[in-house]
């Protein structure tokens, strides 16, 4: 498979030598701007799992949103609606429908973070700030990236607090079970015609990642569509940010569809991962989550053939697998279990993927041709293919 670029040197190879200017302890939590953020609250609890973590609102003092924070294992996501029209929250509503506004890091120094990337050319989205209350201080900064979308930059050693200075304990009578979901696997980006080469740059020389692959619109092609898409890491492998660009084909690509839907680039779907994905999927499928059509028979025909051209065998029953629509694909290092939701909103923009990495470090090359032609299938319903 010649999706891989530089992953047979592994990542710390690349790096060796090289100093990591901004060094990034992990996803910190990832915000979604929301018409409705208590009833956006109670899906994300009642389908996904996710358990109340934190709030702030007019019952906090905080006058001008309100935000839900729900926790799930490493996964923090934040919810937040403005409380009145004059808001510039409002703006990305109007503009995108609801969408994820926010990738925040988790980093040592905020300050550091926010110096570095500007110097570098990024565009300042906050400037370091610091925030404190009784539990101690926490100092965030930002920047943008593609579209609207920012990294906030989040200093949280000197902080005890349930999350942030500013937010309360969410207790909630209502606790529906986990499901499973562990932490950030990945997130992609989608930006426009001719624009994936921008942001690698960008990630490269105003973030320090590497792009450790690439697949060009020849490998990631159906009959009518393709797209191009480069996966970015940073200098400790923590986070991977692909990013897609449309590609010409005989039809609308998916892409395309989703630029025109978020009315520009944005983040187009957060990879999470679980180490059983058969109860996972099986929780989620139960709790009314919508997935992607099954991958036909011949799909799962060809399976055990690709996991034996690697030497891997399949600890899933292929037979649970296939009755759940979960796909599987092989590298030299290992296999990998992956399923797309639907959109998770009414304007097919943002959707989920639930993935269990049995040794594999890819993204599931093997499985695009019947993922995408899965996606036109749905295409073709809204009447945009
Ligand atoms: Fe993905």
């Amino acid at each position: 498979m010649s999706e891989v670029k530089n992953v047979e040197y592994g990542l710390e190879k690349i790096f060796e030598g090289a100093k990591d200017f901004l060094p990034l302890l992990g996803t910190d939590y990832i915000e979604f701007y929301v018409g409705n953020a208590k009833q956006a609250a109670y899906y994300y609890k009642s389908a996904f799992g996710f358990q109340s973590f934190a709030y702030k609102g007019l019952e906090t003092g905080s006058k001008e949103c309100a935000s839900y924070v729900l926790k799930q294992d490493k996964i923090r996501i934040v919810l937040t609606t403005p409380l009145n029209s004059k808001s510039p929250i409002n703006n990305h509503i109007v503009k995108h429908g609801d969408g994820v506004k926010v990738i925040a890091l988790w980093v040592d120094d905020a300050t550091k973070s926010w110096e570095e990337t500007t110097k570098r050319g990024a565009k300042s989205f906050m400037k370091p700030t610091l925030e404190t209350d009784e539990h101690g201080e926490v100092v965030r900064s930002g920047i943008y990236t593609y579209g609207e979308t920012v990294h906030v930059f989040v200093e949280r050693k000197n902080y005890k607090g349930v999350f942030l200075p500013g937010y309360t304990k969410w207790e909630s009578d209502y606790n529906p079970e986990p499901t499973g979901l562990k932490f950030i696997d990945h997130m992609v980006g989608n930006v426009g015609w001719n624009e994936m080469n921008k942001w690698v740059k960008f990630y490269e020389d105003v973030m320090g990642f590497v792009n450790f692959l690439s697949f060009d619109d020849k490998q990631i092609n159906t009959e009518y569509s393709a797209l191009m898409s480069k996966v970015m890491s940073n200098g400790n492998g923590r986070i991977k940010f692909p990013i897609n660009e449309p590609a010409e084909g005989k039809k609308k690509s998916q892409i395309e569809e989703y630029l025109d839907f978020y009315e520009g680039p944005g983040a187009q779907h957060i990879a999470v991962a679980t180490d059983d994905i058969i109860s996972t999927v099986s929780k989620l499928r139960a709790r009314g989550i919508e997935f992607l059509s099954h991958p036909p028979e011949e799909y799962y025909k060809a399976v055990p053939l690709r996991l034996a051209a690697h030497n891997h065998k399949l600890k899933e029953d292929i037979e649970t697998l296939k009755g759940l629509g979960i796909m599987i694909d092989a590298d030299e290092e290992g296999y990998l279990l992956q399923i797309f939701t639907k959109p998770v909103e009414d304007r097919p923009t943002l959707f989920f993927e639930i993935i269990q990495r049995m040794g594999a470090r890819g993204f599931g090359a093997g499985n695009f041709k019947a993922l995408f032609e899965a996606i036109e299938r749905e295409q073709e319903k809204r009447g945009t293919l």
